[in-house]
C-alpha cells in the first residue's frame, strides 16, 4: 500500500499535462476572438451618432450595433464589423447555439437614442441581431468578438 502510494506520487504530473495539452489545442480556434458583453437595443434607432439620420447606413440584415466605450475608439469604429457570438448568460440555455452574426457599428453606445438593456456593455446589439444569436428575453450576454 504504502510502495503504491510512493510510487504514485512520483509519477509525472500527468493530469496537468493533459490539461495543458488541451488548453493550447482548444486555443487557435478562439484566437484571435475577445470575450465581451452585449445588450440589446429597439427602435427608434435614427439619428445616429457615425451618420446622423442617413436611413441607408443600416445593413439589410438589420444586423447592426452600438460601440461600447471598450471597442468606440473616438469614433473610428463607425462601419466596422463584427463577428459576434453568443457565449453565456445568467439563465441557461439563452444561447441560440451555433449561431454567429456579423454586425456593422452605427452608433455610439452612450449616445443611442433607444437605451440599451444593459450598461456599459461592449456592443449594444439591434433587437435582430440580438434575437439572432440569443433568447431576447435576455438583456444582458456574454459574448466573442472579433472584427472582421
Ligand atoms: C426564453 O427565456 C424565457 C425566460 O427564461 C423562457 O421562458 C422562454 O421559454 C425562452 N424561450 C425560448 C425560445 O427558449
Amino acid at each position: 500500500m504504502s510502495m503504491s502510494r510512493s510510487r504514485n506520487s512520483r509519477l509525472p504530473p500527468c493530469p496537468w499535462l493533459l490539461l495543458v495539452v488541451f488548453l493550447v489545442s482548444e486555443f487557435p480556434s478562439n484566437s484571435y476572438a475577445d470575450v465581451g458583453t452585449s445588450a440589446r437595443y429597439a427602435p427608434p434607432y435614427l439619428p445616429t451618432t457615425c451618420y446622423g439620420g442617413e436611413a441607408t447606413q443600416f445593413p439589410s440584415s438589420n444586423l447592426f450595433a452600438a460601440a461600447g466605450d471598450g471597442i468606440w475608439d473616438n469614433g473610428a469604429a463607425c462601419g466596422r464589423q463584427y463577428l459576434v457570438r453568443c457565449v453565456s448568460a445568467e439563465q441557461p440555455r439563452t444561447c441560440i447555439p451555433d449561431q454567429s452574426i456579423q454586425v456593422k457599428i452605427v452608433d455610439y453606445a452612450s449616445s443611442a437614442v433607444s437605451a440599451a438593456s444593459a450598461p456599459s456593455t461592449t456592443l449594444v446589439l439591434s433587437d435582430k441581431a440580438f434575437a439572432t444569436i440569443a433568447n431576447t428575453s435576455a438583456a444582458l450576454i456574454n459574448i466573442e468578438f472579433q472584427q472582421v
